[in-house]
C-alpha cells in the first residue's frame, strides 16, 4: 500500500497550476451519454474517480478516447446496455450520475448504490424523488438502484434538502424530458452552474442553475459539443491552507477568484495576505495566524470539503476557534490521527470541532479516513515537527493529481513511498 512520508517544516513558496474540478467532470462526462456525437471534454483532472467513470462508461458501449492527459473525447452512439456492473464504479460517489443522463436518454437505468468518502449519512432519497416526479419507477434490488420510465414529463421539484448531488442528477434526467421542469432549492455551487453550462452547449434549455430556482425546458436531442471544465477550488484551496500552514507564499493559478472567495475570506480573517487577480490568488501566511469561526456551508459558504484542511491551520491559531460541518455528520473522523500529532481538538455532537491553538504539531504515523482529510493529514505534515507518514493514500489520490510532485516543486519534502526499505532512504536523505 502507498504512503506519503513528509519532512515537515519547509516554507513552501512559488506557483501552482490548479487542475480541473473532478466534482464537476465527473458529471460532465455522464452527461456526455445524452447524445450520439462526439463530445470533448478539456480540462479533466487525471484522477483515479474520472478514470473509474470513464472505464464504467467504456464497459456499456461508449468509445472513450483520451486526446491528452487533461482531454477526452467521448461518443455514446453505441451503448448497448443501461446497466453498469463495474466492480470499482460501487466505490465511487459519482456512480449515481449516469442513472441521471441513462434514464433521461433511454428511460432505464441500473447502477450501483454509490460509494465514496465515508463522512456521515449520506441518503439518495432526494435523487429518487425527483426520478419519481418525472416519471420514473425506482426500485433498490442487490445493492443496485434500478430505474424505468415509459416516458419522461417535466414536473417541479422541490427539494428537501439543498443537494448538490440530486440538482445535478434530476437536472441530467429532465434535460430531454417533455415539457418543462422547475427544481426548488436547488444547490448553487459553481460546479451545477458548470453542468448547466455544459448541457446548454449541448442544446440544452436550462435557465437559473448558480440560484436556487432551475428551469429546465425539455429539448428533443442533444448534440456534440467542446468544453472545457472549471479549476478545482478545493485543489487551489488546499495548496492557499499550505501557504498558511508553512508560513509560506504560495500563487494558486488558472482559478476562478470569485469561487475562492469564502476561503479567501477566512484566510484573510486569520491573518493570512492575499493578493487576487483575474485567474490567480497570491496567499502569503507570514504571519501569526489569529483564531476564528467556521461553519461549512452550502455555496456560497465555506466548502464542507474545505473543511478539514482549516482545521489543521486553526490548530496553529493562538486561541481557541470553533469549526462547524452542517452538511455531514461525520467529517471530523481524522480528528483522532490529528490528535496523534498532537492536536488538541474536542468534537462535540458529531459536527462541531473545538480547536485550541498550539505551538507545533509532531509528526506521527497516521491514516487517511476520507478524501479531503487525507489531504488535510498532509498538509499537517508540512508543518509539523519531523516525519509524518500518512497511509491509505488511495482516497487522496481519488481527487489530487500529482499532489507530492506539486508539493515538491513549492519546496515540500514529501514522497510517495511503498515500503520500508522506501521510508528509509527517505529519511536518510532528507534535511
Ligand atoms: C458532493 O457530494 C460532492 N461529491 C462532495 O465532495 C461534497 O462534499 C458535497 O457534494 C457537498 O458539496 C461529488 O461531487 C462526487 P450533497 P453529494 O448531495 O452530492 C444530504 C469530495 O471530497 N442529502 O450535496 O453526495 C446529504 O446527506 C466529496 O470531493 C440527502 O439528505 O453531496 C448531505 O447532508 C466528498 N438526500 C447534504 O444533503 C439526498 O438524496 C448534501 O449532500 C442527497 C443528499
Amino acid at each position: 500500500m502507498e504512503k506519503y512520508i513528509i519532512k515537515g517544516g519547509n516554507v513552501l513558496s512559488g506557483e501552482v497550476s490548479i487542475g480541473g474540478f473532478k466534482n464537476a467532470a465527473l458529471p460532465i462526462i455522464a452527461a456526455a451519454l445524452l447524445t450520439e456525437e462526439n463530445v470533448v471534454i478539456d480540462n479533466i483532472p487525471d484522477v483515479k474517480d474520472i478514470n473509474v467513470l470513464l472505464d464504467a462508461i467504456s464497459e456499456i458501449g461508449a468509445v472513450v478516447k483520451r486526446i491528452s492527459r487533461h482531454s477526452v473525447m467521448i461518443n455514446a452512439k453505441g451503448i448497448y446496455s443501461t446497466c453498469l456492473e463495474n466492480d470499482m464504479i460501487k466505490k465511487i460517489r459519482a456512480s449515481y450520475y449516469p442513472l441521471g443522463s441513462l434514464l433521461g436518454r433511454f428511460k432505464k437505468a441500473v447502477v450501483p448504490l454509490p460509494g465514496g468518502c465515508n463522512i456521515g449519512n449520506r441518503p439518495i432519497d432526494q435523487h429518487i424523488k425527483g426520478f419519481q416526479a418525472l416519471g420514473a419507477e425506482i426500485k433498490i434490488e442487490h445493492g443496485m438502484i434500478i430505474a424505468n420510465a415509459d416516458k419522461l414529463v417535466g414536473n417541479d421539484v422541490y427539494f428537501d434538502v439543498t443537494t448538490v448531488g440530486a440538482t445535478i442528477n434530476v437536472m441530467l434526467a429532465a434535460v430531454l424530458a417533455e415539457g418543462n421542469t422547475v427544481l426548488e432549492n436547488a444547490a448553487k455551487e459553481p460546479h451545477i452552474v458548470d453542468v448547466a453550462n455544459f448541457l446548454n452547449s449541448m442544446g440544452a434549455n436550462i435557465k437559473g442553475a448558480g440560484t436556487d430556482v432551475i428551469r429546465i425546458k425539455g429539448v428533443k436531442a442533444l448534440h456534440g459539443t467542446e468544453y472545457s471544465v472549471i479549476p478545482d477550488q478545493i485543489e487551489a484551496g488546499t495548496f492557499m491552507m499550505a501557504a498558511a500552514v508553512t508560513k509560506g507564499d504560495i500563487t494558486v493559478k488558472n482559478v476562478i477568484p470569485k469561487h475562492l472567495e469564502a476561503i479567501s475570506a477566512k484566510l484573510a480573517e486569520m491573518g493570512c495576505k492575499l493578493t487576487e487577480g483575474d485567474d490567480y490568488i497570491r496567499v502569503n501566511g507570514n504571519c501569526n495566524l489569529k483564531r476564528t469561526k467556521v461553519r461549512a456551508l452550502e455555496y456560497p459558504g465555506f466548502p464542507t470539503d474545505m473543511q478539514p484542511q482549516i482545521t489543521v491551520a486553526l490548530c496553529f491559531a493562538e486561541g481557541t476557534s470553533i469549526v462547524t460541518d452542517t452538511i455531514f455528520d461525520g467529517r471530523f473522523k481524522y480528528v483522532d490521527e490529528l490528535t496523534k500529532m498532537g492536536a488538541n481538538i474536542k468534537v462535540e455532537g458529531g459536527n462541531t470541532a473545538i480547536v485550541e491553538g498550539i505551538d507545533k504539531l509532531t509528526g506521527a504515523q497516521v491514516s487517511s479516513p476520507d478524501l479531503r482529510a487525507g489531504v488535510a493529514l498532509v498538509t499537517a505534515g508540512l508543518a509539523a515537527d519531523g516525519f509524518t507518514i500518512v497511509d491509505d493514500i488511495e482516497y487522496i489520490e481519488r481527487g489530487y493529481e500529482q499532489l507530492d510532485e506539486k508539493l515538491r516543486k513549492l519546496g515540500a519534502q514529501i514522497q510517495r513511498v511503498r515500503d520500508d526499505k522506501e521510508i528509509k532512504k527517505f529519511k536518510l536523505k532528507a534535511v
